[in-house]
């Protein structure tokens, strides 16, 4: 026993650090010291504690895999059902119409790619979809199909004639994000809802950055599919679902296996799901504070940049916005040097602008809203969460408006 522990030389081995199994994160669980301040939730937010604690325990308690027979299997099927129903109740869906996924982006290709599989079809669909829509529908429509895209306005809202002009008798499909992920501008569909029931098109409706941050009603909204992704809501990254209504086909995207009543084969991670779901239930619990609270905060963050941040445009400002988003051109200056400094002060936030081969390109959903290319190159996100506080949010306009500020003056002087 006391030779193993010795090395060839008969000295004592060196004690090797303990195994690295926290991959740089602190035992606080946060990868950030107290005077960084994340405003960046629409990229991705971070697990509530409610949320983990959950799914610690679901880990071990239904660690089985649900579609064994064995009474482990039926405990992990009952936790899988539990949040099924609890998902579906808040979504206001039934529980057999949830397909769970790995999250927005399987759930969009899911639909689209099963929605309209030919790839000859004709959608109408905005400008400013994420990425993941417009791809699976640029695929849908590539063997001779065509986009129709549907006018916005200057706040991004869709433009009702515009929706009653579309050439409803060819379209397949229509796909339209319920809250945009730059400017948090969302779109009231009902119009666009009754037409597609008038004309039989179906609507799929990318729901990924609405729920969980706004009362989100699937039956309401009248859609075929909807899409939503747990870790833009607190939850857990690697799960989301899919709504299909009751009577809608969407063929499976990822096949052999039965789960999800055929609909997505693959072994369900049950403790994902679990948390998922419990943070949709404490969102219905206490919306407060995910949403009355977040506002407040956006709204005192907003006014702040408009009196003490330079010449300043908020895009969507007059429509219906997510409580927590804030998306704003600093006139005059470069939104990626911008983000480079305020990172550089502490405050994490994001571009309104994509950052293509090295150069920005204009967020489409902007350029769509008819901002002119200098304001788009100037826009950065500012998306705020529950877990942010007014303290906080007091400090980042401080050290917004003293980066801005140093920046203009920079400028003025080359
Ligand atoms: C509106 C919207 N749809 C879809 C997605 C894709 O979600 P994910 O990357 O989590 O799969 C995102 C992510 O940013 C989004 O904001």
């Amino acid at each position: 026993m006391r030779k193993r522990l010795r090395n060839g030389h008969g000295q004592r081995p060196k004690q090797r650090p303990a195994r690295q199994t926290d991959f740089g994160v602190n035992r606080r669980g946060s990868v950030m010291s107290a005077e960084r301040i994340y405003l960046d939730n629409n990229a991705t937010t971070r697990i509530l504690p409610e949320v983990a604690d959950v799914m610690a325990r679901t880990w071990q308690a239904a660690f089985a895999n649900p579609g064994s027979q064995h009474s482990f299997g039926q405990d992990a099927r009952r936790c899988l059902d539990a949040a099924r129903e609890t998902t579906a109740s808040v979504l206001n869906c039934s529980p057999g119409e949830i397909v769970f996924t790995s999250g927005g982006t399987e759930s969009i290709n899911t639909a689209v790619g099963g929605l309209v599989p030919r790839g000859q079809a004709t959608i109408a669909l905005t400008a400013g979809e994420h990425p993941a829509t417009l791809a699976a529908c640029r695929r849908a429509t590539q063997n001779g199909g065509r986009l129709v895209f549907m006018p916005v306005d200057g706040q991004g809202r869709l433009e009702e004639d515009g929706l009653h002009q579309l050439p409803w008798e060819e379209l397949d499909l229509a796909a339209v994000i319920l809250a945009h992920n730059e400017t948090g501008v969302i779109q009231d569909l009902t119009v666009l809802s009754e037409l597609c029931r008038k004309h039989q098109v179906p609507l799929f409706v990318d729901a990924v950055q609405a729920v969980g941050k706004m009362p989100v009603d699937f039956r309401e909204l009248g859609a075929a599919a909807m899409a939503f992704g747990a870790h833009k809501f607190h939850g857990p990254r690697g799960i989301g679902g899919l709504v299909i209504r009751a009577g809608i086909s969407v063929p499976a995207l990822l096949i052999g296996g039965h789960q999800e009543a055929g609909r997505r084969a693959g072994t369900e991670p049950v403790p994902l799901v679990a948390g998922m779901a419990e943070s949709l239930r404490l969102f219905e619990e206490r919306p407060e504070e995910r949403i009355d609270a977040v506002r407040a905060m956006r709204d005192r963050l907003e006014e702040r940049l408009k009196a003490d941040a330079g010449p300043v445009r908020i895009h969507g400002a007059h429509a219906s916005r997510l409580p927590n988003t804030l998306s704003v051109a600093f006139q005059g200056l470069d939104g990626e040097a911008l983000l480079v400094n305020l990172n550089l002060e502490g405050v994490a936030c994001s571009l309104g602008s994509t950052c293509a081969s090295g150069s920005a390109e204009p967020a489409p959903t902007l350029l769509a809203m008819g901002v002119d290319r200098a304001d788009c190159l100037s826009s950065v996100r500012f998306s705020l969460s529950c877990q942010n506080t007014m303290d906080e949010v007091d400090e980042a306009a401080d050290r917004i408006c003293r980066v801005v500020q140093r920046m203009h003056a920079v400028s003025a002087t080359v």
